[in-house]
């Protein structure tokens, strides 16, 4: 498709998400093609992606098995009615998924984002306990710092100031225990840090405030992301799953960026060895390709369902474009790719050479930590005085001109390159912050 000419009045109509508007239309920055590990500007550059499009491409971009898939669905089967009726590819998806996830995650709700995978499943959960009889349980539980989407529940649970403070009172009935961002223990830890599981324990002040019979689920990121990475202490999640287990209160994963090889192994699940009763993922399902997200749910939760007449609906959600034919076709043609190419394994092979790379950065200019875990990896800077989250904004513009894309979030970089990255291309990526960061006021 030709590329329309760019003027200030078309920039004008699209209000960007996320996005310093004013300040990208003085400067736009417009990729035009991606292929592989690199998008191409409008100007011709390539850029080197350091963070899988937003934490999604983990195939890397332009994969022939997902572009033939989702070109030869369209011209099959364009689109089905997700209620009451369905299409063959839905159900093998479901099935492929559910084999990817260890027992009992065996039942699969689809969605088309992981905002609303976030709020099909809180409203899973509340509705679990009201059809065992236990309609008292309403209560949620989320973390700070968590980043559970846009929508009203995932704001509400979700512990990321900015996303909450303008938007009223939000859901009520919701409570979150302390982030496990401890700077002062754990800087420069490698993988997961030795300290904080007992932050864990804060589930325990809460269930003894509301009273279990209150607490239908709790929330967490087993690896927080859009917050700036925040990694689990050893034994943490753990011990969440003993404190929910002891309550029946139910653990939710939010795997929207964790899922799809991102540590290694299929899921954050398989990692942590900590199988909670519902996990919400998105982002890698299509490999970014077409929007859509799943819930994988216990088969004890999707049981509880099950009964009444049959005639009658379950379960009163769903969305219009829930197990689109398209985007399951693109979701099948991701998980041929991650198995064919042993992309959902390949971060733990890279994991050495990336956490050598990552912590060569120690001692650079106004670095105060480093993270990595899997193929994420974070950089923390030490802030301007007076000036918060300007440094790191500086430095993702400064590494854009140079050919990188990172991603940042207050005064924290963020990467997760797409899973085919090469050693090479690691190197490059590191030098390249090397070099902004040492070129930083
Ligand atoms: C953990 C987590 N949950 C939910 C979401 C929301 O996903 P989406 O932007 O697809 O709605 C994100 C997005 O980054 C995420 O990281």
């Amino acid at each position: 498709m030709s590329q329309p000419a760019l003027t200030s009045n078309n920039l004008d109509a699209f209000w960007m998400p996320f996005t310093a508007n004013r300040q990208f239309k003085k400067n736009p920055r417009l990729f035009v093609g991606a292929e592989g590990m690199y998008y191409k500007t409008a100007d011709g550059r390539q850029v080197l992606d350091g963070t899988a499009g937003l934490w999604c491409c983990n195939a890397g971009h332009a994969r022939p098995r997902i572009t033939e898939a989702v070109q030869r669905q369209i011209a099959e089967l364009d689109y089905a009615p997700a209620f009451q009726m369905g299409h063959p590819h839905a159900f093998e998806l479901a099935a492929r998924l559910s084999a990817l996830m260890p027992s009992p995650l065996d039942h699969v709700f689809f969605t088309n984002s992981g905002s609303e995978s976030v709020e099909t499943a809180l409203k899973m959960a509340i509705a679990y306990h009201r059809v065992r009889g236990e309609g008292s349980r309403t209560r949620l539980i989320g973390r700070e710092r968590g980043y559970h989407g846009v929508n009203f529940g995932g704001i509400s649970v979700g512990g990321i100031v900015a996303n909450r403070k303008m938007f009223g009172t939000l859901l009520g009935g919701v409570d979150h225990i302390r982030h496990t961002h401890d700077l002062e223990r754990n800087a420069f830890s490698r993988g997961q840090p030795e300290n904080g599981a007992e932050y864990a324990e804060e589930l325990i002040r809460l269930v003894q405030l509301h009273d279990p019979s209150t607490i239908a689920a709790v929330i967490v990121e087993p690896v927080a992301g859009s917050t700036g990475v925040l990694i689990p202490p050893k034994g943490y999640l753990k011990r969440l799953r003993e404190i929910c287990d002891q309550h029946g209160i139910l653990l939710i994963f939010d795997e929207v960026i964790t899922g799809f090889g991102r540590l290694g192994s299929p899921f954050a699940v398989d990692h942590f060895g900590v199988v909670p009763d519902l996990v919400t993922t998105a982002k890698g399902i299509t490999n970014g390709v077409i929007p859509m997200g799943a819930v994988f749910c216990s088969s004890d939760v999707h049981q509880a369902f099950m009964t009444g007449p049959e005639h009658l609906i379950e379960f009163f959600h769903g969305y219009t474009y829930s197990g689109h034919p398209v985007a399951c076709a693109a979701a099948l043609g991701t998980l041929d790719t991650y198995e064919e190419e042993g992309l959902l394994t390949r971060a733990a092979e890279l994991d050495d050479y990336w956490a050598d790379a990552l912590h060569s950065l120690k001692g650079t200019r106004h670095v105060i930590d480093i993270r990595n875990i899997g193929l994420i990896g974070a950089i923390e800077l030490e802030p301007m005085a007076g000036e918060p989250t300007k440094r790191a904004f500086t430095a993702f513009l400064n590494a854009y001109e140079a050919g990188v894309l990172i991603r940042t979030t207050g005064d924290i970089i963020a990467l997760s390159p797409p899973l085919i990255i090469e050693k090479s291309e690691i190197d490059r990526l590191v030098d390249t912050l090397r070099t902004v960061l040492e070129a930083l006021d």
